[in-house]
Parts: C-alpha cells; structure tokens; sequence
C-alpha cells in the first residue's frame, strides 16, 4: 500500500513525479523520495513524512533528469524515516516497491555474504541487490527473470539503472501496477488516478508480468520472459471528481456527494418505468444458487453485514459473511450453489483480493461490488457490479459505504424477485421507495450545527460506545469504526442486546454512547437496552427516526431525528449523523481528516 510512479521522457520529470506522488499518498504518506537518473548518475533524495515536507527539504527543481522513479510509504519493515524512505539504491540499480518480500531475511543473509552492504530496515533493500547480484552474470531481461523468481511474496516494482539510462523495469506480483502512455514519454503507476492527469491510455500489468519503459516504447513479458502483447484501455478523463472544490476536505465532500451517490447507482439499476430492477448479463442460472458468502474488509466488510441482514429478510437463501483476512486462510468448504461477493471501494485490497483469487482457484462463482472498475478484483471476479461513485479520496470511507449497501440491497431485491420469495407489490412498492432515498439523504445531511456541539463530548471522553440492534448493528459498528480512524479515541460498536454480557462493566459516569433506535421491530428493545446504559451513569446520545409518539425515556442526553422511510432504508439515513460525529470530532482536534495517522487508502500489502 505504497504508491509508486515513474516517468521516461524527453524532458526533466521530477515536477511531473512530484505531482504524482502528491496523488498517490492516499496509500500512504509516512515519507516520500524520488530518484531520477542524470549524467550518467542516480540522484537520490528521500524524507520522513508527506511529499510536501520533501519539497520543502530538497531543491526539486534543480533535480535533473529525463528519468525517475517516486514513491510514498506506508511502513511495513522499519520504521518511517528518511533511511527506510524508497527508492533504495546500490551503485547502480534504484527501485521503488509496494508490497512485502517474505524470504528477506534469507535473501539477506546470502547477499551479505556477497558483500553487499545493506543501509536500512526494509525489505525493499534486498531487491535493489539481488538485482545488482544477477546483473554481474545477466542481460537485463534475464536478470529481472531471475530476480523475480527469487522473491518470495507480494510486489509491485519500478527499478532504474545507472549503466542503462533509457529505460525504467515495472514488475507486479500481488500489488497493482499500471503503465500510461504520452507523448514523447511513457509512465508506470500504482493506479490510473496517478496516471490521470497525464495520460488517459492505460495497461495494467497482470500478475507475474514485467515491463520494460522507454520514453517512445513499451515492452511487455511474461513470468518467463517471453515477450507478450497487451490491451490499451482508454480511461474517462473527469478530473473535476479528484479536486476538493469550496470544500475543507475531501472527506467532507464525500459526504455531501452522498445524495448523487445513491441517485446514480438507482439510476444505473433501476427501471423506473417498470419498477424493476435491471442486473444485466447476471451469469448464473439462478436456480444454481442456494448461498451466499460476502466477503471485505474495513467498511466494506461492515457493508456485507448490512447486506446479510437484507438478504435474509428479503430471501430464503443461507447467507455467510467473512473477513477477508480470515476467510483466505481458513479450510472453507467450497459449494458450486454459492455466489462468492467481494466488496471493496478500491478494488485492490491484497486480502479481498487474495480471498476472491482462492474463490477462483476453486472455480466459484465470483461477483465484485467494487467502484474502481479498472481494479484488479473487478477484472478477476466472473461478474462485476460497480457502485459508480466516483473517485473516493478520504482514507476513512462513506459514500462508498453508502454505494456499496445500496448496490447490495439492489441485488437482495432483484433476487429475491426472481425466487418468487417476495410478493411482487411488496417488490415495486420496495423500488419506489428507493427513489425517495437521494432526496431523504439530502436531508439528513443538514445536521452540521448539532453535531459540531456534541462531538466534543466524545473527544474529551475516555471512550465511547456505539449500539444498536438488528438492521442498525451494522451502522453502528461503521459509526464507530468512523470515529476512531478520525479521532483516535477509543470507540466500540455493539449490538445493544450484547452488552449485559460484559461491555456494561466499561459504562460509567458520562460516558458517551450512541444508540440507534430507529422505530422499526426492533426498538422498544433497543430502548430497553438504552436505559440499561442511562442507569449506569451513560450520556446518551439517540439516533432515531421522527415520529409523533414520544420516546418512552428520561434523561437522555441528545437526540437527532432523521427523516422516515420504509424500515430497510433507514441503514441509509442513520449513517450519516454518524459520518458527521467523526468528521467534526478530528475537525476539532485539529487532526489530518482525509489521512489518519497509520492508516492508508488502499490496503495492498496482507
Ligand atoms: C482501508 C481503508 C478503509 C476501507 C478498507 C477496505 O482500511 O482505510 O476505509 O474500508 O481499507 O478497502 P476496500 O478498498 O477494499 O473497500
């Protein structure tokens, strides 16, 4: 999950990879470097933290070169400073690197023994020598074949050579790569975003594939060095989606998108005419499926358990939902009469990833719930459903929560229709109300005055809880989770009914805790559970839905309503006020909204 970019052209390129790397730190900004090739030598400058403070370190305009490779990091070996920076260098072989070499350590071990004198903490370094290793012996093609084959684990790689300053090697294994075309130049990226404002002509290099970059000349190979052709796809090119407008942040931009969000996706799956829903070239019989296993990570994990809960209301079918990072390493019992979905905003997530290769291998039925439609889960799943919402910068993710959940509630209704398991006024009558949602959503997003004075309540706490029950769990786990990659306070989401068996004992005086108590089949519960925590000295904070009825309780500390809709489209509604808690409490703090501490965009690495 680092970012990776290089550049060959006819003309100086430190400005144009700088600019890059400022579009790629959404996978990571522990630190940042560049290394351009010049005269005959590989100029190297690195620093701990953003691209930025690179600049502000290093006179870049005065780095020369028609060549060079950049990178951002998210530290996995060593610690983030400027030593373990990328690119790593030998005398004469410089490489960026996204991903994690396994065997390291023994690598290591057989170049020290060498020679080769190591600097940093990486993995990355021993890359950089096994390649000046085999070079001795090897042409260069030859000798990226060997090195290739001796690494063991996941990487994505762009490498520039002192001794051959024309060219820059690109290699993929598990990470994403892609290379754009110019003119007069040729580029290697970790992903078209990087690419945009450059080229909208991209190939993305699939697994065990290398590529060699010239300024006027690409070559493509495979994992045996055979010289292979690819496919140039052409990219829309809406670069207004990747700026942050009169906005402070993209993520705060992100949530007012929410309301097209949810228009677009209707309006790409649903027949408004006919109140119907369109899942075009559906590849399956749709008696050959009895189950369904939901698979992500992060947010979009907590999106397949929203959908877990709509499925099993709406159809008969068993439905499972699993962890990514879990699920790829355990003895699943692979079923023909299951539909795997993967979830995932990016699209490149290794262990989403990693699950649906698995999935595969064992010839399942494959379907991706992606919004990158270029990703590598969206072009090795069988069958593909795309949120269409458009670019999602923020690290902490909302309106592609909002994008997956309505695209998965979309294909519960559609199946659930075609099992004859709903009846089919219930079926329309389901559609209509989804159109009302963009306008309901809109809404809920005018809460910004209450909101700001309660989040500081929940940064001045030790702790918060999130609660709530049945179609609300799911929201309030994604509430939580919100809160702690913005903030970094301790907040846990629960299922309200849970807490008597052991979260209670955390509850005391004016702890904050939110309770989503919709009024749907669920809530005199909920409520029930709410005054177990009042009792206890909680400060609560209810999200509900308006009604006339009064809510059976004293001593609550705030309320927000939200707009009503049918009991299913609630999840929809509560999210938000949620988003806002989050985004307003590290407003406060001061702290860096769209790039949490620790954390990355795009999780590339297991
Ligand atoms: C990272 C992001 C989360 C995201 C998760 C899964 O942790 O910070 O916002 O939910 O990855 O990413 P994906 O792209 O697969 O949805």
């Amino acid at each position: 999950m680092c970012g990776i970019i290089g550049i060959s052209s006819n003309k100086p390129v430190s400005a144009s990879i700088i600019s890059s790397l400022k579009k790629l730190e959404y996978r990571g900004y522990d630190s940042a470097g560049i290394a351009t090739l010049f005269e005959g030598e590989i100029k190297e400058v690195k620093s701990e933290g953003r691209v930025n403070t690179l600049e502000q370190n290093f006179d870049l305009k005065n780095l020369k070169g028609n060549i060079g490779i950049g990178h951002v990091r998210w530290a996995t070996h060593g610690i983030p400073n400027s030593v373990n920076a990328h690119p790593h260098s030998s005398h004469n072989v410089s490489v960026v690197h996204n991903g994690i070499i396994e065997n390291s350590t023994i690598l290591k071990k057989y170049l020290t023994t060498k020679g080769h004198i190591f600097k940093s903490q990486t993995d990355t370094e021993v890359i950089v020598h096994l390649i000046t290793e085999n070079l001795k012996s090897n042409e260069l093609e030859e000798a990226i074949k060997k090195t290739l084959k001796q690494l063991h684990g996941s990487f994505a790689l762009g490498i520039v050579f002192k001794d051959i300053p024309d060219l820059i090697v690109g290699a993929r294994r598990g990470s994403p790569l892609a290379v754009g075309y110019g003119p007069s130049e040729n580029y290697l990226g970790s992903d078209s975003y990087a690419l945009k404002s450059m080229t909208n002509k991209i190939t993305y290099l699939d697994d065990g594939e290398f590529c060699i970059i010239k300024k006027d000349q690409v070559l493509f190979f495979n994992e045996d060095g055979k010289k292979i052709n690819k496919k140039i796809l052409e990219l829309s090119s809406d670069e207004s989606s990747y700026d942050k407008g009169d906005f402070k942040h993209f993520m705060a931009k992100e949530i007012e998108e929410q309301p097209t969000t949810v228009k677009t996706g209707i309006k790409e799956y649903v027949d408004k005419t006919n109140s119907d829903i369109n899942i075009y070239n559906f590849p399956w019989n749709i008696n050959e499926i009895n189950s369904i296993t939901l698979i992500g990570c992060g947010t979009a994990y907590h999106s397949c358990l929203m959908a877990k809960y709509w499925f099993e209301e709406l159809t008969q079918l068993d439905i499972s939902i699993d962890i990514a990072s879990e699920f790829r390493y355990r003895k699943n019992r692979f079923k023909k009469d299951t539909l795997y979905i993967f979830v995932s905003q990016s699209g490149e997530t290794a262990d989403t990833y990693a699950a649906l290769d698995l999935c595969n291998k064992n010839n399942m039925k494959t379907c991706a719930v992606v919004n990158i439609i270029e990703s590598s889960i969206a072009r090795d799943a069988n069958f593909v459903l795309p949120i269409h919402c458009g670019p999602e910068i923020g690290v902490a993710s909302t309106k592609a929560f909002l994008g997956q959940i309505l695209i998965l509630y979309i294909l519960a209704l559609k199946l659930a229709s075609l099992r004859n398991e709903i009846n089919q006024k219930i079926y329309k009558e389901k559609i209509k109300d989804l159109q009302k949602l963009p306008n309901l959503i809109e809404k809920s997003l005018l809460i910004d005055n209450d909101i700001q004075a309660i989040s500081s309540t929940f940064n001045e706490a030790k702790g918060s809880m999130f609660l709530g029950r049945g179609l609300s769990y799911p929201i309030a786990l994604e509430g939580a989770l919100k809160l702690k990659e913005l903030s970094y306070v301790h907040a846990e989401g629960y299922p309200a009914g849970e807490m008597k068996h052991g979260p209670l004992a955390l509850i005391e005086d004016g702890m904050p805790v939110v309770v989503l108590a919709p009024r749907d089949s669920y809530y005199k519960k909920t409520i029930s559970n709410m005054q177990e925590v009042i009792a206890r000295g909680a400060k609560v904070l209810l999200i509900t839905n308006k009604s006339k009825d009064e809510i059976v309780s004293e001593n609550i500390w705030e309320t927000i309503e939200v707009e009503n809709i049918n009991d299913d489209l609630l999840p929809f509604l509560l999210t938000i006020p949620l988003q806002k808690l989050a985004y307003y409490s590290a407003l406060k703090k001061g702290y860096d909204i769209d790039k949490p501490r620790n954390l990355a965009k795009s999780v590339t690495v297991e």
